[in-house]
């Protein structure tokens, strides 16, 4: 097996819309890592909560358009010149174009507040999933880590945890209860993942 600490580290881009309590978690995790470290956060939201954090931890930021991401190759010759070797999706809603895919090939992971393949696909995000888990009386809900491919939620599954769900729960308390499984398991599976990755 590689000795991953006598290489440059390696690199990961979070891409993130939102908030980015997730990207928060990752970034903190491998504050101190022997051989990753977060390269750079992207969002396609200038007022996006995750470019304050990226700065608070003195991560440079990258905005892009959705012209530049889905139409050419400005992201991944921006990624490529900072040597990212990794992409972690931590809330960010946009489908990622083939050719995206194509330039980090079993390299990108996304996390979906739900057990896939229930309550995944275009326009099942945020609030709406935990209300479609609430009408449908689910018993139990959770978090599922995924491979990104061109289908929104739909890559091979590589890790999922779940919760059991109280009736009485409101949509709001149960996205509490999933983001506190993805809080705890993200950095850690996306870890085990680049080291797997090595280790083949
Ligand atoms: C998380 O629930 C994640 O599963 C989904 O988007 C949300 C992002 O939350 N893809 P945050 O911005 O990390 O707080």
């Amino acid at each position: 097996m590689e000795d991953l600490t006598i290489r440059p580290k390696i690199k990961i881009a979070i891409f993130a819309s939102g908030g980015g309590s997730n990207a928060e978690k990752i970034i903190q995790y491998f504050k101190e890592h022997p051989y990753i470290e977060v390269g750079i956060v992207v969002s396609n939201k200038v007022e996006a909560g995750v470019l304050k954090i990226a700065a608070a931890n003195n991560i440079n930021s990258l905005i892009i358009t959705k012209s530049s991401f889905s139409k050419t190759d400005q992201v991944v010759a921006v990624l490529n010149s900072l040597s990212i070797d990794f992409v972690v999706l931590a809330g960010f809603l946009w489908l990622v174009p083939k050719h995206f895919i194509d330039a980090f090939p079993n390299k990108m992971l996304n996390i979906h507040p739900s057990l896939l393949p229930k309550y995944g696909g275009k326009g099942m995000y945020g609030h709406f999933v935990h209300e479609a888990v609430k009408t449908n009386n689910d018993n139990e809900s959770g978090m599922t880590i995924h491979v990104v491919n061109e289908k929104f939620d739909d890559g091979n599954i590589i890790f999922q945890a779940s919760c059991p769900l109280d009736q009485k729960m409101d949509a709001t308390e149960i996205a509490s209860e999933v983001l506190k499984l993805e809080h705890k398991y993200y950095p850690q599976i996306i870890e085990d993942f680049i080291k797997s990755s090595y280790d083949k």
